[in-house]
C-alpha cells in the first residue's frame, strides 16, 4: 500500500519556483517523524528542493528521465537514493519493498498526479498549513470521489487532514448487492435452491487504463485461476482435466456426472463441457461444414480498424457464446456470452463491453470482471491498442439463498485499490493461446483477508 504526505495551503497551493514557501518546523517534525524507516518516492525537482542528499533512515528513490551514476552513499553509511527513468521503473522495486515497509510518495505535484491517477494511493496525509502565503505554482488536488476524510486535527500551526482510498469502482460491486437485497424477488431456477434476484439494467464500469487490473480486493481472487482458465478458453479447449491439472477447479461442479447426467448428456464424459465457451469462441457454428473462428477474426477487425484499412466491422467487433443450435449440448450454456469491443481512434484505446444474461452476483461477478478485463488486456497487446474502459452488464443478478448469511460479512469486508496488470515482454506472442502465464506480474495486490466460503450451486 502506498500512501501520500503532502503540506499544502487552505487551497491547495505546495510549492513555488521549486520551494516550499513557507517555514513550518511543526509540521517538518511531523514528516520526519511519519516517514522515518519507509520508503520515500519524489521528482526529481523534490528532489532538488531538498538539497539533493538523501534523507536519513529512509530509503529515497527518485523519479527522473535523466538518471545519474548510482550514488552509493560515499562511505557515509547512508544508502544512497535509488534513480528510476519513470515511477513505472520503479513499480517493481516498490512492489517488493511495500511487503515490509511503508511506502510514502513525497511529491512533488507531478508526482503525487502519477500515483493518484492510476488509484495507487490508500492514503493521503495532509498538513494544511495556516500561514502559508498565496503565491503558488504546485498544487495538490485530490480527485473527486475517490477519499473520504477519516480524521481531522487541528495542531495549532498546522491541520493535519488523513483521507482513506474508497474504491468506487468495486463499490458499485457490493452496492449491487444491496440492491439485489432489498429490491430482489425471491425467485426458483435450475438447481433448485433460490434465489433473491434483480432483473435489470445492472451495469458496472471500470478503467482498465495505465494497466488499472479489477481484480476484487474485498476478497482475494488468484489470478493464476483467472489467466488459466481464460487461457483454456483461448485455445479452445472444452476438456476440464486440462484445468483439473493446472490446479483449477472452478469447472469441477458443472461436469462432473452427476451435473452432466441431470442436463441428459449421459453419453459425454465426466469433465467435459462440449459446447463451453472455447468451443464458441475458436470454433463457432462447428458440426455444420463449416465453423468461425471469432477470436482470430476479432484480433483481424480490431487491427483492420485501428489500421484504417477497413471500418465495416468497427460496430461488430462480437464475440459471442450463445449458439441456440447447440444448447441442448452444454454442461452450462454461457453466463458471459456476448463481448463487445470497441476502438477509440482518439486515445487508441480498446474498451470492452460485456453483456451477462445471468450471474452469480457474490460468487462469481468479480471473476468475470477480471476476465473481461484481462481478455481486453490481451487483445490490446496483440493488437498494439491501449487499454480503455470495461462495462459490465448483468440482465438477471442474483444471490443464491444458501449464500445469504454470508453477505453481511462480504458486505463489511473493506476494500483497497486495484492492483496493476504488467506484461514484461516487450513483444506479442505469434498467436494468442501462445500468451503464458510467467509474461504478467500482478503488482500492488493487497486484498482483503477476510475468509468468505460461498458454494458453488449446480
Ligand atoms: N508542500 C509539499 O508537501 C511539497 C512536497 C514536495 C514538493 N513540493 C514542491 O513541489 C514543487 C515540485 O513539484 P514538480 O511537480 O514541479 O516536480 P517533481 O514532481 O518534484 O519532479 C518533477 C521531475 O520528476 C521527474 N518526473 C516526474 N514524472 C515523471 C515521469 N512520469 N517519468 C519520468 N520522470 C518523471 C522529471 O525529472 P527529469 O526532468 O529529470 O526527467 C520531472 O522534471 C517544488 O516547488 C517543491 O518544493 C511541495
Amino acid at each position: 500500500m502506498m500512501n501520500i504526505i503532502v503540506a499544502s495551503s487552505p487551497s491547495g497551493g505546495i510549492g513555488n519556483q521549486g520551494k516550499i514557501p513557507w517555514k513550518c518546523p511543526e509540521d517538518m517534525a511531523h514528516f520526519h517523524a511519519m516517514t522515518r524507516g519507509a520508503v520515500v518516492v519524489m521528482g526529481r525537482t523534490t528532489w532538488g528542493s531538498i538539497g539533493s542528499k538523501p534523507l536519513e533512515d529512509r530509503i529515497n528513490i527518485i523519479i527522473s528521465s535523466s538518471q545519474p551514476t548510482p550514488d552509493l552513499g560515499g562511505g557515509s553509511g547512508q544508502l544512497g537514493p535509488m534513480w528510476f527513468k519513470s515511477p513505472e521503473d520503479a513499480y517493481n522495486t516498490l512492489n517488493i519493498l511495500s511487503k515490509s515497509k511503508l511506502i510514502y510518495i513525497i511529491g512533488g505535484e507531478s508526482i503525487y498526479n502519477f500515483f493518484l491517477e492510476r488509484g495507487l494511493v490508500g492514503k493521503i496525509y495532509q498538513s494544511i498549513i495556516v500561514n502559508a502565503g498565496a503565491q503558488f505554482d504546485r498544487h495538490f488536488k485530490t480527485p473527486a470521489g475517490q477519499f473520504d476524510l477519516i480524521s481531522s486535527e487541528d495542531r495549532g500551526s498546522y491541520i493535519l487532514n488523513i483521507l482513506q482510498f474508497k474504491n468506487a469502482e468495486e463499490e458499485q460491486f457490493t452496492n449491487l448487492i444491496r440492491r439485489i437485497q432489498s429490491n430482489g424477488e425471491l425467485t426458483m431456477d435450475r438447481t433448485g435452491v433460490g434465489c433473491r434476484t434483480l432483473f435489470g439494467n445492472n451495469c458496472l464500469s471500470f478503467s482498465l487504463r495505465h494497466d488499472k487490473f479489477p481484480l476484487a480486493t474485498h476478497r482475494s481472487i488468484p489470478f493464476r485461476h483467472v489467466f488459466e482458465e481464460l487461457m483454456f478458453f483461448l485455445r479452445g479447449q472444452t476438456d476440464v482435466n486440462i484445468l483439473r491439472d493446472a490446479g483449477v477447479n472452478i469447472w469441477n461442479g458443472n461436469t462432473s456426472r452427476a451435473a452432466l447426467d441431470k442436463v441428459g448428456l449421459t453419453d459425454v464424459p465426466e469433465y467435459t463441457m462440449i459446447n463451453g465457451y472455447g468451443e464458441h469462441w475458436r470454433r463457432f457454428g462447428s458440426g455444420t461444414g463449416k465453423y468461425s473462428d471469432q477470436i482470430v477474426a476479432l484480433i483481424n477487425n480490431i487491427s483492420d480498424v485501428k489500421s484504417g484499412r477497413d471500418y465495416s466491422a468497427a460496430r461488430r467487433l462480437i464475440l459471442l457464446s450463445w449458439n441456440p443450435d447447440k444448447l441442448d449440448r452444454c454442461a452450462l450454456p454461457g453466463c458471459h456470452f456476448a463481448y463487445q469491443f470497441n476502438y477509440s481512434r482518439e486515445s487508441d484505446e480498446l474498451s470492452c463491453f460485456l453483456f451477462q444474461r445471468s450471474s452469480d452476483v457474490p460468487l462469481a461477478l468479480m471473476w468475470n470482471i477480471a476476465t473481461a478485463a484481462l481478455l481486453t488486456r490481451l487483445l490490446n497487446i496483440m493488437t498494439n491498442t491501449k487499454p480503455g474502459l470495461l462495462h459490465v452488464v448483468v440482465s438477471n443478478a442474483h444471490i443464491y439463498q444458501n449464500h445469504a448469511a454470508e453477505m453481511e460479512a462480504l458486505l463489511r469486508s473493506p476494500t483497497t485499490t486495484f492492483p496493476i496488470l504488467r506484461y514484461t515482454r516487450d513483444a506479442p506472442p505469434a498467436k494468442i493461446e501462445d500468451f503464458a502465464f510467467v509474461d504478467f506480474e500482478v503488482l500492488f495486490y493487497r486484498p482483503s483477508k477476510t475468509n468468505i466460503k460461498l458454494a458453488m450451486n449446480v
